[in-house]
């Protein structure tokens, strides 16, 4: 850090690229820096020439993918979830599908995979692009494939609550160097030289050197973070077996050899919707923070509005969703004293 500070390249100099060259290794495609998970979601659209026309992505997410697609003058049409993992597969995009598709955006909620294979089948039968948006999972790993590295590209985000953080940053992993050349050239004010060499639309989306500095000191401890968030959500798995009204929220089993699940956030889904209210406040009293990931994007203007096929997954988890503490240095001792409040916390409400 302090030698970005000596330097004098505050942005675009060897941090960015170093920091490109190693999630281009990690991930095993081109990747392109930008200023954060929702710029390279655009990014991504603008550089696959989505521009109108709708975007299928889920309802139960963060409500940045929205966004971006509206941003470049898309609609989002909103599709279910998988009761199995909580992201949209073939059939949630299928039964939401209209003439006027032009992308998809698949969401791995929460570090869990979207079943990338089959989308990318899928999108081709159906002539469309997918944009993946991985902001929640970077170092999930799918038959020693990394996440976000099958589609025709993906964004990651590193805001403070991400596994890595840059304070805000993003990253396109892309299919190919064409397109992560056009990612580039829009986040650059279109430029295609040096100089004032311009050419088409552009934004300034790039990431600052002191911001790659950081990102790629964290990188090389990325394996042991995804490793200690995980011994964390074991040790909640395990605990929370026990306590009645609860479970895990559904995802497949990523254990073994290439496999790994890049653990975001651990949720619970209590039984009833009507006890999260009560849930939260008893367990902040005893100085527990909680989270909710996700209330469906449907809940907000614009997006109340917006077309969506059957949403009935979606609606009926988001609200019995609730999210525990976790980060990697979280002790035993605490994961058994926030198990043990929320089993009184369940008692007290059921
Ligand atoms: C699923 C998802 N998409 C997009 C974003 C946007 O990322 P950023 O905040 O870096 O723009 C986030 C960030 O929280 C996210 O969780």
């Amino acid at each position: 850090m302090d030698q970005v500070l000596r330097s004098l390249r505050l942005s675009g100099g060897s941090e960015t690229r170093e920091l490109e060259n190693v999630a281009s290794t990690s991930l095993g495609v081109p990747v392109v820096s930008c200023s954060s998970g929702t710029a390279g979601l655009i990014l991504a659209l603008r550089a696959l020439g989505i521009e109108s026309g709708e975007v299928i992505t889920p309802a139960l997410g963060f409500i940045a993918s929205a966004h971006a697609i509206r941003a470049v003058g898309a609609q989002p049409r909103f599709c279910d979830v998988s009761k199995e993992s909580l992201c949209c597969g073939v059939d949630e995009l299928e039964a939401a599908w209209s003439p006027h598709v032009k992308a998809v955006m698949p969401v791995d909620l929460l570090g869990v995979p979207a079943p990338m294979v089959e989308i990318m089948e899928w999108a081709k039968s159906r002539g469309v692009a997918v944009i993946e948006d991985a902001c929640e999972a970077l170092g999930t790993q799918v038959d020693g494939t990394a996440c976000g590295s099958l589609a025709d590209a993906a964004s990651f985000g590193f805001y403070p609550n991400k596994i890595l953080t840059m304070g805000e940053g993003g990253l396109v992993a892309c299919r190919d160097r064409a397109l992560a050349e056009r990612v580039r050239r829009f986040a650059n004010q279109g430029r295609v030289g040096p100089g004032f060499a311009f050419s088409g639309e552009g934004y300034n989306f790039r990431l600052t050197e002191i911001q790659a500095a950081l990102g790629r000191s964290q990188w090389s401890g990325l394996q042991q973070r995804l490793e200690d968030r995980e011994k964390c959500a074991r040790q909640y798995l395990d605990r929370i077996r026990s306590v009645p009204g609860i479970r895990p929220a559904p995802a497949p089993e990523l254990t073994g050899n290439g496999q790994m699940r890049s653990w975001f956030a651990f949720v619970v889904i209590l039984d009833q919707a009507s006890w999260r209210d009560a849930v939260r406040q008893r367990l902040s009293e005893s100085g527990i923070e909680t989270g909710i990931y996700f209330p469906p994007i449907t809940d907000y203007s614009p997006y109340d509005e917006s077309d969506r096929a059957d949403l009935s997954v979606t609606l009926d988890y988001s609200p019995r969703m609730l999210t525990l503490p976790l980060f990697p240095d979280l002790k035993e001792e605490e994961i058994e004293e926030v198990v043990s409040e929320l089993g009184l916390a369940l008692e007290f409400v059921r």
